[in-house]
């Protein structure tokens, strides 16, 4: 079988080009699909706009597109006067989806270099205001969109988003060694619908196994990041285009999405510091603090 199997890694030397404007760019991705992915990104994109962060919302999920819906946005391309790609401005955050492209019943049918070449397009030739963060919903695994990203666009960092299932865990690894062998920083795990919070008396019941992604997150020497548990609250969020962040804050699901995406600001914050400290020489008083902090006194010396 192994002979089958080409023995190419993606192009991770090639030349990376960045988004005019954006900071920041966060991949929000999966092993697989139906997970929770997009989910986390648009509610994690509104939990930090709300505190005055400028903040965009990237569907790169080019088959089964969902943000347009999720955000409430009006399902049809806006354009300024030069005939730019603008994205739509909803709950504070500026986001566009191939849902805003094309009318809803029609699947996008493009193969391999036309879907790669769309995508580049989403990045480069859509008017983004300038941000801070520039979150990205992924589509699901580690195929074409992924390595064209991963490829051409500097990106900050990915959080990989499972559920407690041993199957969706075991496709989650594989993201997160696809993220790890092309040297992108995965900054954790995050397990929705690790339980269902009862109606009746508010205990979080587990409806699977517990301990799969922890295990995982150990294994890969990555931060578990968050637990969301079930909430049919976020369903009729998702189809409503109002982020259950924003319509309600007070659920245990929204409780745990606002406590993500303020690790995943630290996250990102801590990145650009590593980023900047890594270029200095070893030895320097300032990054010698900055890692032991990081490390609890372990830091390299
Ligand atoms: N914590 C949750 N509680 C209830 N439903 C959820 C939760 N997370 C996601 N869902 C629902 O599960 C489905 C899949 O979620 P979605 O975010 O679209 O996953 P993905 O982007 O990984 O395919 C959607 O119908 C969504 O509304
Ligand atoms: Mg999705």
């Amino acid at each position: 079988m192994n002979d089958i199997i080409p023995d190419l890694k993606p192009d991770a030397g090639g030349e990376l080009r960045p988004i005019k404007g954006v900071a920041n760019i966060l991949l929000v991705a999966s092993g697989k699909g139906g997970v929770g992915k997009s989910t986390v990104a648009v509610n994690i994109a509104c939990a930090m706009a709300e505190t005055g962060k400028r903040i965009g919302l990237l569907d790169a999920d080019l088959y089964g597109p969902s943000i347009q819906r999720m955000m409430g946005t009006k399902g049809e391309l806006q354009q300024d006067e030069a005939g730019n790609a603008l994205p739509e401005q909803t709950h504070g955050v500026w986001s566009l989806s191939m849902g805003n492209l094309t009318p809803p019943e029609s699947p996008v049918t493009w193969k391999g270099a036309l879907v790669a070449q769309a995508l580049l397009q989403l990045f480069h030739e859509v008017k983004w205001p300038d941000l801070d963060l520039l979150v990205v919903d992924l589509p699901p695994g580690t195929g074409d969109i992924q390595l064209t990203i991963l490829e051409q666009i500097p990106i900050s960092g990915a959080i990989v988003v499972t559920t407690p299932q041993e199957l969706a865990v075991a496709d989650a690894e594989r993201a997160i060694v696809m993220f790890h062998d092309l040297g992108l920083p995965v900054f954790g795990l995050v397990e929705n619908m690790d339980g269902y919070i009862c109606p009746c008396c508010g205990e979080n019941q587990a409806l699977y196994p517990s301990g799969t992604a922890s295990r995982l997150a150990r294994k890969r020497h990555i931060a578990m990041l968050a637990g969301i548990p079930l909430d049919p609250k976020a369903q009729e969020c998702a189809d409503n285009g109002t982020p259950l962040v924003l319509s309600a804050p007070d659920s245990e699901a929204a409780k745990s999405l606002l406590r993500l995406s303020e690790d995943v600001s630290i996250a990102l914050e801590r990145e650009d510091t590593a980023q900047v400290l890594r270029q200095q020489d070893i030895g320097n008083p300032e990054a010698t603090e900055f890692w032991d902090n990081l490390l609890g006194g372990d830091g390299p010396s």
